[in-house]
């Protein structure tokens, strides 16, 4: 997949984070990734300091550092490329993690599509060993033990949930937990884990070993740092891209050559359907968020095809523990068809509406909580071309 335009991560020096990591101590790392006010990269938003010295406060025999790596959200390929061009960089992201909260084990759960690159990741461990970057006595630390190995997701986008992920890793299946209890204090086998996603270890690495006021300089006050995206749709240069966090989403599309967009879709299939009325919103945590998707609708597109082929994919990929979800899905899909036959009356379109709403409260999980979004944003912003579509259809 293209990468449009130089990348920071390129040009972060090996090791150098790592190096100023065991100088500082595990809580001055915890401490400075705080500072640096960093989020979750992987679409939650979640703060990544906050995440480490949870787990790392959590009673516990041993620790855990999880690597999401599922990468299953439609639209999204920006970690393929950082496992692809900087895994170093992922791997040592990693180990400061484990530093950082006391973890001797880290796993990297690798989306079963990507096992062309587990080879080229296997001798990066091992080279990693070899050079005392992993193994015990890491960099020539008497007592920070900690290694790294690779495990093969089971092709599921549930799974790319964190707590479904350590049910698939404890050989389960790949099911989400209740939460609470998180992760960092309840996470794999029990015990206190962090799980984070591959660019944030890469983003992590990078501000050890830029500094902070180098991170906080770039993007918002509320979403700092840069956020790398993969940008596909209707556009004449799709790939990957780096912004500062906070970029207009009119910006991306000049960038990648999708001014005629009439909507984006911003976070994939689970994301939000933006107007062209709101292409000067932001790509951040404090206004329009996403893990890395960013999917352009051109203006001959057919709104009620983008939001049914979405529908299909979620009717799929449901669990199907919970009722509002493995039901809620499959009743918007016919309402969709429904529509495009002509055959939705408005208050069966306003009973979908309820029904997503409830939806995105009533699920049990990240899966069915957004599940509806990409319809609803269609509905409240387009709502007369749906209607005049269901109309030409009678
Ligand atoms: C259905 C579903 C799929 C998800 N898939 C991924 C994924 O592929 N990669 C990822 O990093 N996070 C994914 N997440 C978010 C994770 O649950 C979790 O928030 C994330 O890995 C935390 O990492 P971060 O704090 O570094 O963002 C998914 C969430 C849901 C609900
Ligand atoms: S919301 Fe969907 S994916 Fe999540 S637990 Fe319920 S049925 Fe499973």
């Amino acid at each position: 997949m293209t990468i449009r335009g130089p990348m920071t991560l390129a040009s972060i020096e090996a090791e150098a984070g790592l190096g100023t990591a065991i100088e500082a101590g595990p809580a001055r790392v915890i401490e400075v990734i705080r500072e640096s006010g960093m989020k979750g990269r992987g679409g939650a938003g979640f703060p990544t300091g906050l995440k480490w010295e949870l787990a790392a406060a959590a009673p516990g025999e041993r620790r855990y550092v999880v690597c999401n790596a599922d990468e299953g959200e439609p639209g999204t390929f920006k970690d393929r490329v950082i496992l692809s061009e900087w895994p170093d960089l992922v791997f040592e992201g990693m180990t400061i993690a484990g530093y950082a909260i006391g973890a001797e084990e880290g796993v990297v759960y690798l989306r079963a599509e990507y096992t062309y690159l587990r080879d080229r990741l296997e001798e990066c461990l091992g080279r990693r060993r070899n050079a005392n970057l992993l193994g015990a006595g890491v960099m020539g630390n008497e007592g920070f033990d900690f290694d790294i190995h690779i495990h093969m997701g089971s092709g599921a986008y549930v799974c790319g949930e964190e707590t479904a992920l350590l049910e698939s890793l404890e050989g389960k299946r790949g099911e989400p937990r209740n939460r609470p209890p998180f992760p960092v204090s309840t996470g794999l086998h029990g015990l206190p884990t962090t799980v984070n996603n591959v660019e944030t270890f890469a983003w992590a690495a990078a501000i050890l070993a830029n500094g902070v006021e180098w991170f906080k300089g770039i993007g918002t006050d509320g979403s700092t740092g840069p956020k790398l995206l993969s940008i596909s749709g209707d556009v004449e240069r799709p790939g990957v891209y780096e912004f500062p966090m906070g970029v207009t989403i009119r910006d991306l599309l000049a960038a990648a050559g999708g001014e005629e967009a009439k909507a984006v879709v911003v976070g994939g299939a689970s994301g939000r359907c933006v107007p062209a009325a709101e292409f000067s919103r932001g790509i951040c945590y404090e206004d329009v968020a996403t893990g890395g998707a960013v999917i352009v609708i051109g203006p001959d597109r057919d709104l009620l095809d983008v939001a049914e082929n979405f529908m299909e994919f979620f009717v799929d990929e449901s669990c199907g523990q919970c009722t509002p979800c493995r039901v809620g899905n499959v009743k918007i899909l016919n309402g969709i068809r429904m529509l495009k036959r002509g055959e939705c009356s408005t208050g069966y379109l306003q009973e979908l509406c309820d029904l997503g709403s409830t939806m995105q409260v009533a699920s049990k999980c990240g899966l069915g909580q957004s599940s509806p979004n990409v319809f609803l944003s269609i509905v409240e912003h387009h709502r007369s071309e749906i209607l005049d579509r269901a109309a030409a259809a009678v």
